[in-house]
């Protein structure tokens, strides 16, 4: 308590020291941030501004209030904010200050964190390449240039928000920065260099008198003032390292991140619920989802290597900024019964009894008569009947009952009450029409003016990261006596590379692909080539997919074809190639042409994409134009058609795409149980990521210029603009619901007198409830999208629905026999299951099928 009294004057000292202000914001003591004298329970999401556009901003952040959040997190991007040393850019999805003005104008509460190294699946890990190249660095350890650099930038973002009053000691909404990121592991690997420059960094960040605390996320030797932070999928077993610090949640993590060939990670709204109420009940003030809206990767700003474009992570929030239930639902009902206990759980601590084997009780008494209780179930597998104040409590498997009165269950991490809405791609009005096509040339080597060198280059050094493509030629030359020529095996060529991805083209013609992994980025190419007598061109594509974001000194892996490159099978046997003269082409004919706009693309000949012979082509371009499709829902470009390669729109980069088909175990998912991301998969055979999110505000109403680099070959045709919407909606509610008070249950059992659970039912604005695809009252079986009818069905279940809900945007249906005309089961214990169908209010596209 002392201590905390201490570090209390002490922050107030500083602040007024440096800034000149009357007032000490916020400051921390053992229980929680205090913010102007008081403590707070915080519920904060990450939402990161590159990944989405400034249009969206509001409608996000909107979304995020709504869903009951007090604080929105978000990384700065360096790297997006620096492109080359000294200049900086903060426009656009970049304009940091817009993006907290945004948050601020709602009355949210911001986590700054600072980084700069930020890691988030983001490029070099939102490092600009350039500081890589300043003679004499290295990244994140004590190392002179590399904290003057680090320095440099902190204290440009700083200057920034305290110009325009930003932090909660200026009277604006940042109450919380971050400097470093998830060093631990490193400041343990490198030792006492890690150590120092620790404890720099803390003394850095400090030094910038914010008035505001500073944390360090994983990283359990955060000095003073510093609080240390738990990221992952459960917190509860963390403990920060002083006495007198919070209990910080700064990543829970709502989903996983996507690579290409791999597939999709969800995480169950129930597991996430219980995550999050296991570390309130045990003390536990401050939870960041990471992520509440994951965005998009746009350009090539995705990390990795083979980081998707989509940064979904299965948030509530999805990716194109529409709401994902139930998780955005359960999670909303969680916040605010979070909230009516705040009272309870910042000014007590938990007192905690045994309820059962698996079960526990965590009570919160204060002094002043508040009480909430958190009733825990750790069985994974049954539900759990527990005596809690003289009083009985069922208990899902895998869960937590909150009682903010210590009496009425409020909430139950394991029983979802809100609405399953399924989204889909649907076809929009938008033709795409006049495709044209245009070859890219096949680097070769006597261009003038042209890098060369004896022996192999690293690629990043060369290109800079100016383009994912660098191309590696040479020749060799081939006697007419060689033993293939007449009538022996093709010789083999063997490319090794460090990543990411290669085409090798022998004479102008794609001889043959390959490709490493986020894990292992090294791959080695091995494969016939038809070569011929005399002069040969050898022409190495070599692909970076994204610059790893992690693992110690990740700045110092090399990417690009470091050799050996060998031929095997001539008469000598091999023959080395790696040592001979190379030359280097930075980037695509088309880049340099700058293909991509309205001016460049005016600058070639096109062919008409009819002439068949040019479709499928490798390192093809194509362009073609559309108008804006009506409506406002999100949009995407269906991709399925093509196979890998970067899109543009009026000159903004979509992403890269690419048809990777998803490996891995699509199992049934159960929601109880220790999550990790293999538990729930889904997509397996399907292209990992096959929608790009285009943005409303990058489309004019009429000639929008779509360009397509494709490396495979594709049909571009096939390529389609597509919106996104609510397609159907579920509920599936039992008639004793969680949130009925339970003593009444026990006094009265189920009568007139207890609130009778309801199904409510809501499309999207715009549309319509225009077919109950499935209802039953009774014991129906299975999930949203399979529900079946089970050996209990009231026969009026459809027209109940029918009736009330058929040509609403939004029903509401009572659970109760008298609804639906009696009780088709009486002494059962009964659900109603539902499946309609929304359809835009005007249709102007066909119809889901009718059920008749
Ligand atoms: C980059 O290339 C230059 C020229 O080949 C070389 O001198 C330098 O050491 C390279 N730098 C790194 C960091 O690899």
């Amino acid at each position: 308590m002392e201590k905390s009294v201490l570090l209390f004057f002490l922050i107030c000292f500083i602040s007024v020291m440096g800034l000149q202000l009357g007032d000490c914001a916020v400051t921390y003591d053992r229980k929680s941030l205090i913010i102007n004298g008081h403590r707070r329970i915080l519920i904060s999401g990450s939402i990161h501004y590159p990944r989405s556009t400034p249009e969206m901003w509001e409608d996000l952040v909107q979304k995020a209030k709504d869903g009951g959040l007090d604080v929105v997190q978000t990384y700065v991007f360096w790297n997006g904010h620096e492109p080359s040393p000294g200049n900086y850019y903060f426009e656009g999805r970049y304009d940091l200050v817009r993006f907290i003005k945004t948050v601020q104008k709602a009355g949210l509460f911001v986590h700054l964190r600072i980084g700069p190294y930020i890691c988030a699946e983001w490029n070099f890990g939102g490092f600009p390449v350039w500081l890589k190249y300043v003679p004499g660095i290295s990244f994140r350890t004590d190392n002179e240039p590399f904290k003057m650099a680090m320095q440099g930038f902190t204290e440009k973002i700083v200057q920034m928000m305290k110009n325009e009053k930003l932090f909660e000691s200026q009277g604006g909404p940042i109450i919380l920065s971050q400097i470093e990121n998830e060093y631990g592991g490193e400041s343990k690997a490198f030792g006492a260099a890690g150590h120092s420059y620790l404890n720099w960094a803390a003394n850095m960040a400090v030094g910038m008198n914010t008035g505001v605390p500073w944390v360090m996320c994983k990283e359990d030797d955060a000095p003073d003032p510093m609080i240390n932070t738990c990221n992952g999928f459960y917190c509860d077993a963390f403990t920060p390292n002083k006495p007198y610090k919070p209990s910080m949640w700064t990543e829970a993590w709502s989903g996983w991140f996507t690579e290409f060939g791999g597939t999709i990670k969800q995480r169950p709204v129930e597991d996430l619920a219980f995550a999050v109420a296991r570390f309130i009940q045990k003390g536990g003030s401050f939870v960041n989802y990471y992520m509440y809206h994951g965005g998009t990767n746009f350009g090539r700003t995705a990390g990795g290597p083979f980081i998707t474009t989509s940064y979904d992570y299965d948030a509530p929030i999805d990716e194109y900024g529409l709401i994902r239930q139930p998780k955005y639902g359960h999670l909303k009902e969680l916040h605010k019964t979070i909230k009516q206990c705040e009272t309870a759980l910042l000014s007590a601590d938990p007192i905690v009894t045994s309820l059962g084997n698996y079960q526990q009780a965590h009570v919160f008494s204060a002094k002043s008569g508040e009480c909430a209780a958190f009733l825990s179930n750790y069985d994974s597998r049954s539900v759990a009947r527990v005596m809690f104040n003289n009083m009985h409590y069922n208990l899902a498997p895998w869960s937590i009952s909150i009682l903010p009165d210590c009496r009425n269950v409020a909430f139950n991490t394991g029983k979802v009450g809100v609405q399953t809405s399924h989204m889909q791609m649907m076809p929009s009005n938008a033709n795409i029409f006049s495709w044209e096509t245009y070859d890219e040339a096949i680097s070769s080597e006597d261009d003038e003016g042209r890098l060369t060198s004896v022996g192999l280059l690293d690629q990043l050094n060369v290109t800079r990261d100016s383009s994912d493509y660098l191309w590696y030629t040479t020749s060799v030359d081939i006697s007419s006596s060689e033993s293939f020529l007449n009538g022996g095996e093709w010789p083999t060529l063997t490319v090794e590379s460090r990543g990411h991805a290669l085409h090798v083209f022998i004479n102008g013609l794609l001889s043959g692909s390959a490709h490493g992994t986020r894990v292992n980025r090294r791959f080695t190419f091995s494969g016939k080539v038809k070569l011929q007598a005399g002069a040969n061109r050898i022409a190495l594509l070599s692909i970076a997919v994204g610059l790893p974001n992690n693992g110690a000194h990740f700045e110092s892996w090399n990417t690009g074809v470091l050799g050996p490159v060998e031929l095997h099978g001539l008469n000598q046997g091999k023959r080395d190639l790696t040592w001979q003269k190379w030359s280097y082409q930075v980037g695509l004919k088309g880049e340099s042409m700058n293909l991509i706009s309205s001016e460049g693309v005016s600058s070639v000949e096109w062919m008409q994409a009819s002439f068949v012979a040019q479709m499928h082509q490798p390192l093809t371009w194509y362009k073609a134009y559309f108008n804006a499709p009506d409506g406002n829902e999100p949009l995407a470009l269906d991709m399925r058609s093509m196979g890998k390669g970067q899109v543009w729109i009026n000159g903004q980069s979509i992403g890269r795409y690419w048809m990777a088909y998803a490996d891995g175990e699509c199992n049934q998912c159960s929601y109880s149980g220790t999550y990790r991301p293999p538990k729930c998969q889904t997509g397996c055979g399907e292209p990992t990521q096959r929608w790009y999110h285009v943005p409303r505000s990058w489309l004019k109403p009429t000639q929008n210029l779509l360009v397509v680099f494709e490396e495979f070959g594709g049909d571009a045709s096939g390529i389609t603009l597509v919106k996104r919407s609510v397609s159907t909606v579920c509920a599936d509610i039992t008639e004793w619901h969680p949130t009925l008070k339970n003593w009444q249950i026990e006094s009265y059992g189920r009568t007139e007198r207890v609130p009778r659970p309801k199904v409510h039912l809501h499309c999207a604005p715009g549309q319509l409830i225009t077919n109950i695809k499935f209802a039953s009252f009774g014991t129906p079986y299975g999930t949203c999208g399979s529900f079946q009818q089970g050996p209990c069905h009231s026969p009026s279940s459809y027209a109940t629905l029918e009736k009330r809900c058929i040509g609403q945007q939004r029903c509401m249906v009572t659970i109760s026999a008298s609804t639906f005309g009696g009780d088709p089961c009486p002494y059962v214990l009964k659900r109603v299951a539902v499946e309609a169908v929304c359809s835009p209010a005007v249709s102007t596209t066909v119809l889901p099928n009718s059920r008749n």
